[in-house]
């Protein structure tokens, strides 16, 4: 065996508790957590996503304990998904002031006002075809321009911009604090953006999802939020799995639309997107979506006992943050607070 010089051992530093402590880099503070709540009509509603355990449809008279539980754990903010009573071509609850996103601002700046409410701005959950945008030719609508050739279902992104704007104010009027367009729509960002300054919403930020990948780790969710498209798929508006320069661009022109924050959804297949967002626009606070599926793959495997889930879900969870999210929206917030004091 020839002696190798080991004047050099990084192994010094792992010795203890307290050295390992001192030297981690990334570490995970209930403030880093954004959690997600989905609203629906109705009394006394506490409804369990069978696909997310632990996940909850809540009714507006289920907020306060939920809202007042969140503030105990020192989780700042939760973003809102709201199931509408009807839906409709262009999803006319989604900007109406009785909507049930609208009650569940009002009601959660009611019971904590100190709560940051976000809110996704998106049309799938409130439109019959269940997608993210106006189609040329819907469930119940045609809309054809003169010669155009698109395909039936087509995604209109012109149309679907006014609507946004108008949702986003409609939010910011019943007291949300941040607005989170999540459809990847082309201008979206511009368009919200005039539509606030316009209703006096200057100061009002816009988080933007602004990477936002056509993926299959979606599926858990739109069950929590019956926004499933009833045809077709995202795929002309959410972003190709494979790409990664097209990343940069996306992120770059929601940038330059004034997105105050920029958002990668999911996390945890793209840590390399994360990294590289972040090191592309540091300016910016970068948010990560560690989505349904990425939830429901690590309960699933827990439920099993095959992983441990706290280890494993802080884990992922220091990941996201180790490769450059500030903020992590995640199903496992209240859970992993628990864990950290643990
Ligand atoms: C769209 C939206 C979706 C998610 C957040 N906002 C669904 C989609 O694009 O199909 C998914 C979040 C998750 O899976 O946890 N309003």
């Amino acid at each position: 065996m020839p002696k190798t010089d080991l004047t050099i051992r990084p192994r010094r530093l792992r010795l203890n508790a307290a050295l390992r402590g001192m030297l981690r880099e990334t570490e995970l503070s209930p403030a880093d957590f954004i959690y997600p709540l989905f609203v629906v009509h109705g009394k006394g509603k506490r409804e369990e996503v069978s696909s997310m355990p632990g996940v909850f449809q809540l009714s507006i008279d289920q907020l306060q304990p939920e809202a007042e539980e969140l503030t105990s754990l020192g989780i700042p903010a939760v973003i809102l998904f709201g199931v509408p009573a009807a839906k409709d071509p262009i999803g006319l609850e989604n900007f109406a002031d009785d909507g049930i996103v609208q009650q569940a601002i009002r009601e959660l700046k009611r019971v904590t006002p100190d709560l940051i409410v976000m809110t996704d701005v998106c049309l799938c959950e409130y439109t019959d075809h269940g997608h993210c945008g106006i189609l040329n030719v819907g469930m119940s609508n045609v809309i054809r321009r003169p010669n155009e050739n698109l395909p039936d279902g087509y995604l209109l992104n012109d149309e679907t911009l006014d609507v946004l704007a108008k949702v986003a104010v409609s939010h910011a009027t019943a007291g949300a604090d941040v607005v989170a367009p999540s459809g990847m729509i082309d201008g979206a960002v511009t368009a919200i953006r005039s539509g606030l300054d316009g209703a006096g919403f200057q100061h009002i930020p816009i988080l933007s999802y602004a990477i936002k990948y056509a993926s299959a780790f979606y599926g858990p969710f739109r069950d929590a939020a019956q926004g499933a498209p009833k045809f077709g798929d995202r795929r002309t508006h959410q972003m190709d799995i494979a790409n990664a320069r097209e990343a940069l661009r996306e992120a770059q022109l929601d940038a330059e639309e004034g997105a105050d924050m920029l958002m990668v959804k999911p996390a945890l297949p793209y840590l390399d997107i994360i990294r590289q967002t972040k090191q592309q626009i540091p300016q910016l606070p970068l948010v990560a979506y560690q989505v349904s599926g990425e939830y429901a793959m690590l309960k699933a495997a827990a439920r099993n006992g095959w992983l441990d889930e706290p280890k494993a879900a802080l884990e992922m969870l220091t990941s996201i943050k180790r490769a450059g999210a500030d903020l992590v929206i995640t199903y496992y917030a209240k859970e992993a607070v628990g864990w950290l004091k643990g």
